[in-house]
């Protein structure tokens, strides 16, 4: 019985091969559409889609915004998120990623990372370091610069142990 089904079905799946390749089922834009509850073809993206073209992002990646206590949350919280589980809660490079064997990030205390610019900070969440990863699909431009004066605080608020590199 199921062989003699397939048997039938075999000249309707190849039927189904022989399309004309300019003549393609596809919606186009504004077309309405059923398949959506909207009725619509295009849809908007979905919620948290980050766009990563927007003259306001390219406005909101200018400069670092005013420091106030809403931007040092968000960093803190941002940092907590996307950075700590290799930097450490306390940027000394101990995060429990590294811990597993992932190569040791540079303590954030250390000298020379003490002395760059926000801007390299800024870069380097944007574009990626060495080992490091870009994170520039998941931290948009002002989250970044948020990050950055998070760090800073990291920075302002600890001693080095004077082994850093
Ligand atoms: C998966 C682990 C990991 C995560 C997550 C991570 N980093 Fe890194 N990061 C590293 C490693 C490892 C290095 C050293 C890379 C190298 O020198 O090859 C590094 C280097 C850096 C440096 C130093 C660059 C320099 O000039 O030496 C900065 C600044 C930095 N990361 C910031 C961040 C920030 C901010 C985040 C969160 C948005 C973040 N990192 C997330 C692993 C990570």
């Amino acid at each position: 019985m199921i062989r003699a089904g397939a048997v039938c079905l075999l000249p309707l799946a190849l039927a189904a091969c022989d399309q004309n390749m300019v003549q393609q089922p596809r919606y186009d834009p504004y077309e309405a559409a059923e398949l959506f509850p909207d009725g619509q073809a295009m849809q908007p993206p979905p919620g948290g889609t980050i766009d990563l073209g927007t003259p306001a992002r390219q406005a909101a990646a200018a400069a670092m915004p005013a420091i106030d206590e809403a931007l040092l949350k968000r960093g803190r919280e941002r940092y907590g998120i996307y950075c700590s589980m290799c930097h450490g809660e306390d940027g000394r490079g101990n995060g429990v990623v590294p811990s597993r064997g992932y190569p040791h990030p540079p303590s954030f205390l250390a000298p020379r990372l003490r002395a760059v610019a926000d801007q390299h900070i800024f870069d380097v969440i944007t574009e990626g370091y060495g080992v490091m990863y870009s994170y520039a699909d998941r931290v948009p431009p002002a989250d970044r610069w948020a990050i950055v004066a998070w760090i800073r605080v990291l920075q302002r608020a600890q001693q080095g142990d004077g082994d850093e590199a």
